[in-house]
C-alpha cells in the first residue's frame, strides 16, 4: 500500500449551494476515504475547491442582475460554510478564481503551447447575431448527437454523457436569445486527444484500470473506442482565465481545461500554509492519486486531464477514478434550477447535530453501481431503525449499566465464556472487513459493516442479559459489561471514517479515545478495568426524528413543485389578428346544462344537453378529464351556438362550451355571472 495519497473531490460549480446528491455522489465519500487513510497513518492531502468559472455562473449572472464575480463569492461562502459544518475534512478548500490557480492554470497551458502539444486552428463556431458573441458549451442548446436528448448542451449531454463540440449538435439554438445560432470563424488552441489515444488504449483499456469500476472503465473504453477527436481548450467569453500566449486576446481558457488544474493548485496553496512540498502529492511515482467525482464526469478526469498531465510530462496519473451515478430525491432528477433538492445549508439548519444521520442515510443508500432514491422516510428510517434502535441503544445500555453498576467505572472480568472470546474475536475481524469495503470504494457496504458490528453488540446484551443477573451472578455481570465496553470502544473508533460526529460523542461518553484502527485489530483490551467513563448521566448518541420533521420536509418539497408548476406553465404565442367583423360573426350565449353523459369509450368526451334561450340542444364536450358528467348539471357555461354543427363519435354536436386552461392543465369553465339563467347573446360595449 502507497503511503502517500492526494485525494480530490470534483470541484463544485458555484451557481448554487451543495445538494444531496453531490454529497452522496462524491463528497461524503471521499470524506470517508480521506478520513479513514489518515487513520491508519497514511499522509493524506485532501483537495477540493470552487469551480468558478465556465457559462453555468455567467448565465446564472446575467439572469439575476449581477455580476459573475457577485455570484461566485455568494455561493463560494455558502458551499465552504456547509461543508465544514457537515464536517467534510478537505485539507484545503480553494477556489479557482485565486491567484494561485490563475498563474498555476496560465503557466500549465504555456508549457503545453510552448511543447508544440496544441493544435492551432481557424474553424467556424456557433455566433449569436443578437447576441453578438459566440457561443460556447452552456450558451447553446440543442439536440444530442448521439441519443437524441433534446436539450443537450453545446458542451455536453447529460442525457448520455457524451461530451462533443457545440458545433456537433443538431439543430442548435442560442442559450441567450433562443435564435438559430449562424457560423463565425475564430481561432482555437486544441488539445489533440487523438495523439493521446494510443497511450489511453494502452494505460486505461490493456493496463491494470481493469479494478476501476465497471461505470467508469466502460465509459472509457466506448470512448477510445468510438476515437477521440481534437478538443478545443479555449473559448471566445469573458469570464475565466485569460489565454496566456500570442493571439489569445478576449479569449479564455475552456472552463474543463483550467479546473482540474484547480486540483494542483489547492494543493500548491496548501503545501505553502503547512510548509510542505506539493511537488511530492503530484509528482512521485509513489503517491497514489484517486479523483471521487459524479459520473458526468468521467470522460474530463479519465480521458481529458489525463491527456493534458501524459503532455505536460511530469505528473503522476490518477491511480482510481471512483465516480459514482446519481442520486434522485423522492423519485424525480435532483435539479438545481428546479429547486428539486435537499441543500446542505438548509438541512443543518432545519436539522442541527444530525450530519451523521444523513451521511449515514447517504452512505447506506449511495448511487454506486446504479442511481438509487432519496426519501425522507428511508431518511427517516435509516436514523430510527439503524442508528437510534441499534447503535444508539447498545451504547444507552453500556454507558447507563455501568454507570449505574459500577459507578461509571470499567470493572474487572473474571473469566471469559465461549460465547465472550468469540465476540471479542469477531470484534477483531471488524477493521480489516471495513478497511476492504473502503480500500475497494464500497462504502455501502462498509456502513453496512459497521452497523453489523452495533448489531454483534445489541445481540451480546439481549443474549446475556446482564440486568437478569446482577442480583444473582454479580461477578458474569462484570464479565458481560467489560466485553460489552470493548464493543463500544471498537465502534468509538472504526466509526471515525463513516460517523465522524457520533465518533466523537462516543468518545467522550468513553472517556477515551486512545486507541488506533490497528489497535482494534489486534489490542486484548481496548478499555481497562478501573478506566472512568465521562462523569454524569450519558448523553443520547443518536435522537429519533419525528414524523412532523419529516412531514415539513415534504411540505417543503411539494411547495417547489408547485412554484416549478406554475414557472413552468407555457404562455401560448397570440393568434393571427382577426377583424372586428371577424369577431362581431361569434354569436356568444350564456345557456344552463340541463344533462350530462360520458361519451362510452371516449376519453374525453361528454354528451351534454344545454339549454341555450332559444332551444335545448346537444353539444359534445372534451372536458370529461377536468370534469365528472355529474358535476356539470345545473351549470352556467358560456357557449358559442353558431359554430357549424359536426358529428363526434356519431353524436352530433351544435355548438361548443367556452373553457380555459389552469397552469396545471385542467379545463375550467367560463362562467357568467351566475344570476344570469340564458342571454340574448354577447353584447358589444
Ligand atoms: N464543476 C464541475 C461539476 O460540478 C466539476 C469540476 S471537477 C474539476 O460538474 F476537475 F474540474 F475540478
Ligand atoms: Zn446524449
Amino acid at each position: 500500500m502507497s503511503n502517500r495519497y492526494t485525494i480530490t473531490a470534483a470541484l463544485p460549480y458555484t451557481n448554487g449551494p451543495i445538494h444531496i446528491g453531490h454529497l452522496a455522489g462524491v463528497y461524503v465519500p471521499a470524506d470517508i476515504y480521506a478520513r479513514y487513510l489518515r487513520l491508519i497513518g497514511k499522509d493524506v492531502a485532501f483537495i477540493c475547491g470552487s469551480d468558478e468559472h465556465g457559462v453555468p455562473i455567467t448565465i446564472k449572472a446575467k439572469k439575476e442582475g449581477v455580476t459573475p464575480q457577485d455570484v461566485v463569492d455568494k455561493y463560494h461562502a455558502i458551499i465552504k460554510q456547509s461543508f465544514e459544518d457537515f464536517g467534510i475534512s478537505f485539507d484545503n478548500y480553494s477556489r479557482t478564481s485565486a491567484k494561485i490557480h490563475h498563474d498555476t492554470a496560465s503557466e500549465f497551458f504555456k508549457t503545453l503551447y510552448d511543447k508544440h502539444e496544441f493544435v492551432e486552428e481557424v474553424t467556424e463556431q456557433l455566433y449569436d447575431e443578437e447576441a453578438k458573441q459566440f457561443l460556447a458549451d452552456r450558451f447553446v442548446i440543442g439536440t444530442c448527437p448521439k441519443c437524441g436528448y433534446e436539450e443537450a448542451y453545446g458542451d455536453q449531454c447529460e442525457n448520455c454523457g457524451t461530451s462533443h463540440n457545440a458545433t456537433d449538435l443538431i439543430n442548435p439554438k442560442s442559450a441567450i436569445t433562443g435564435n438559430t445560432p449562424t457560423l463565425k470563424e475564430t481561432k482555437h488552441w486544441f488539445l489533440p486527444l487523438n495523439k493521446h489515444e494510443d497511450f489511453l488504449r494502452e494505460w486505461i483499456l490493456k493496463g491494470h484500470k481493469k479494478d476501476w469500476k465497471p461505470n467508469v472503465y466502460g465509459q472509457c473504453k466506448s470512448w477510445i473506442d468510438d476515437g477521440l477527436r481534437p478538443r478545443a481548450v479555449t473559448r471566445d467569453l469573458d469570464w475565466g482565465i485569460p489565454v496566456p500566449v500570442e493571439g489569445g486576446e478576449g479569449k479564455v481558457l475552456y472552463v474543463w481545461f483550467d479546473a482540474p488544474i484547480g486540483y494542483i493548485s489547492a494543493t500548491k496553496e496548501w503545501a505553502e500554509r503547512e510548509g510542505k512540498n506539493w511537488e511530492d502529492y503530484w509528482k512521485d511515482e509513489n503517491t497514489k492519486l484517486v479523483h471521487f467525482i459524479g459520473k458526468d464526469n468521467i470522460v474530463f478526469h479519465c480521458i481529458i486531464f489525463p491527456s493534458m498531465l501524459k503532455a505536460e510530462g511530469s505528473y503522476i496519473l490518477p491511480d482510481n477514478v471512483p465516480a459514482n451515478e446519481f442520486l434522485n430525491l423522492e423519485g424525480n432528477k435532483l435539479s438545481t434550477s428546479k429547486n428539486w433538492a435537499v441543500w446542505l445549508h438548509e438541512y443543518l439548519e432545519d436539522f442541527p447535530e444530525k450530519q451523521d444521520a444523513l451521511r449515514y442515510a447517504l452512505i447506506a443508500n449511495a448511487p454506486e453501481t446504479k442511481d438509487n432514491d432519496f426519501t425522507w422516510k428511508d431518511f427517516q428510517a435509516r436514523n430510527n431503525n439503524e442508528l437510534v434502535a441499534i447503535f444508539g441503544n447498545f451504547i444507552n445500555r453500556v454507558a447507563v449499566l455501568t454507570n449505574k453498576y459500577y459507578d461509571g467505572e470499567v470493572p474487572e472480568p473474571s473469566e471469559f465464556t465461549k460465547i465472550d472470546e468469540d465476540t471479542l474475536t469477531a470484534v477483531k475481524a471488524y477493521p480489516a472487513v471495513i478497511a476492504s469495503s473502503i480500500e475497494r470504494y464500497r462504502f455501502r457496504e462498509a456502513s453496512q459493516e459497521l452497523m453489523n458490528l452495533a448489531r454483534l453488540g445489541n445481540k451480546y446484551l439481549a443474549d446475556e442479559e446482564p440486568w437478569k443477573k446482577v442480583k444473582d451472578d454479580p461477578e458474569r455481570v462484570k464479565t458481560i459489561m467489560f466485553v460489552a465496553l470493548q464493543i463500544a470502544s471498537a465502534l468509538a473508533i472504526l466509526s471515525e471514517p463513516l460517523l465522524p460526529f457520533t465518533s466523537n460523542k462516543l468518545k467522550s461518553i468513553l472517556n477515551s479515545d486512545g486507541n488506533s484502527w490497528e489497535e482494534v485489530a489486534t489490542k486484548d483490551i481496548l478499555l481497562p478495568s478501573g478506566h472512568k467513563l465521562q462523569e454524569g448521566k450519558a448523553e443520547l448518541l443518536f435522537k429519533p426524528i419525528e414524523e412532523k420533521d419529516i412531514q415539513a420536509q415534504l411540505d417543503k418539497l411539494e411547495a417547489s413543485k408547485k412554484a416549478n408548476e406554475a414557472a413552468n406553465a407555457t404562455v401560448e404565442p397570440q393568434k393571427d389578428t382577426i377583424t372586428f367583423d371577424d369577431f362581431t360573426k361569434l354569436d356568444i350565449r350564456v345557456g344552463t346544462i340541463l344533462e350530462a353523459e360520458k361519451m362510452p369509450k371516449a376519453k374525453k368526451l361528454l354528451v351534454l344537453k344545454v339549454d341555450t334561450g332559444i332551444d335545448v340542444r346537444t353539444i359534445v364536450s372534451g372536458i370529461a378529464e377536468s370534469y365528472k358528467a355529474e358535476d356539470v348539471i345545473g351549470k352556467k357555461v358560456t357557449v358559442l351556438v353558431n359554430l357549424a354543427p359536426r358529428a363526434l363519435r356519431g353524436v352530433e354536436s351544435e355548438g361548443m362550451i367556452l373553457m380555459t386552461e389552469t397552469p396545471e392543465g385542467q379545463l375550467v369553465f367560463v362562467n357568467p355571472d351566475n344570476s344570469v339563467e340564458t342571454s340574448n347573446g354577447l353584447k358589444i360595449s
